[in-house]
């Protein structure tokens, strides 16, 4: 019998995970069964307690989840521990995991063909998805790395939780230059931006927005600046990948699962 796997958040209905894992499955001819589940936003641990009973193997953990499934777990890995958020259960254990930043970090290094050592790096947003990347970025030894956020207060809180990061407001990065900026705000999924000063969005720079699916003000702003940009679709398979391996201990090929799934999603 197949084992099961879900992704749990809400709204869910438009996660692409249970077509990454199919394709993975498929690929590396695992037997397994991926389905979604919208859990009630005050429902999430008994949602996870009716799978686990269920015979429900592991969890991908999406919006608004990812903090609660870290207080859930019994013991979390070094990565999740740092990020203090987590994406993936193995419940058998009651243990977390966080794929997110080796998911962005693959995506820039093996899709993308950049080297991160030594890049000034500029991070956006100082919620849970920030929070999720800045271990992976602080281990490919970027060479900088500035959070920035609208409210300036929660960028310095996160980056005083890391030795090398440095934190400022939106309005502070005039006249700073990056040769990546990602934009880690959930501004796109509200047709917004964050409010950069002018000259931040460059010509030889990589914008690079982990929303998906959908041509965000953001990556927009930075192609009228002349700039390389790139959304999180990536990431998206990157993450799950690095999940589907913590499960199952197999490395699915993600290159041609990734190109399927921009063709579906008709951006080419
Ligand atoms: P997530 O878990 O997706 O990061 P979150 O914790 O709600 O979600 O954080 C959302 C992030 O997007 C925050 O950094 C937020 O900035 P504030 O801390 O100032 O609220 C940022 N954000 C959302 N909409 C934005 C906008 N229109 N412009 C700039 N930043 C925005």
């Amino acid at each position: 019998m197949s084992e099961r796997y879900a992704v749990i958040g809400n709204p869910v209905a438009h996660s692409r995970s249970p077509w990454i894992h199919a394709a993975f499955a498929r690929l590396t001819a695992q037997d397994i069964e991926y389905s979604r589940i919208e859990a009630p936003l005050q429902g999430f641990e008994r949602a996870v307690r009716e799978f686990h009973a269920a015979g429900g193997r592991g969890l991908n953990v999406t919006l608004p989840f990812k903090a609660q499934a870290f207080d859930y777990c019994r013991s979390v890995s070094a990565r999740a521990k740092a990020a203090r958020v987590v994406n993936t259960l193995v419940l058998d254990r009651g243990h977390g995991d966080n794929t997110d930043g080796v998911g962005l970090v693959n995506d820039l290094t093996q899709h993308l063909g950049l080297a991160l050592a030594g890049k000034a790096v500029l991070l956006l947003g100082a919620g849970g998805a920030a929070q999720g990347v800045i271990g992976a970025l602080l281990d490919a030894r970027v060479g900088r790395l500035v959070v920035a956020n609208r409210t300036e207060s929660k960028a310095h809180a996160l980056a005083a939780l890391h030795a090398g990061v440095t934190a400022c407001a939106l309005d502070a990065l005039a006249g700073q230059s990056f040769d990546i900026a990602i934009n880690a705000t959930s501004a796109g999924l509200a047709g917004a931006a964050p409010a950069l000063p002018a000259g931040v969005l460059r010509r030889h720079m990589l914008a690079y927005d982990m929303v998906y699916g959908r041509d965000t003000p953001f990556l927009a702003a930075a192609r009228a600046a002349g700039a390389d940009t790139r959304d999180g679709l990536g990431m998206l398979v990157e993450q799950a990948a690095e999940s589907f391996f913590v499960w199952r201990g197999v490395r699915p090929p993600t290159r041609p699962v990734l190109d399927e799934l921009r063709r579906e999603l008709g951006g080419g």
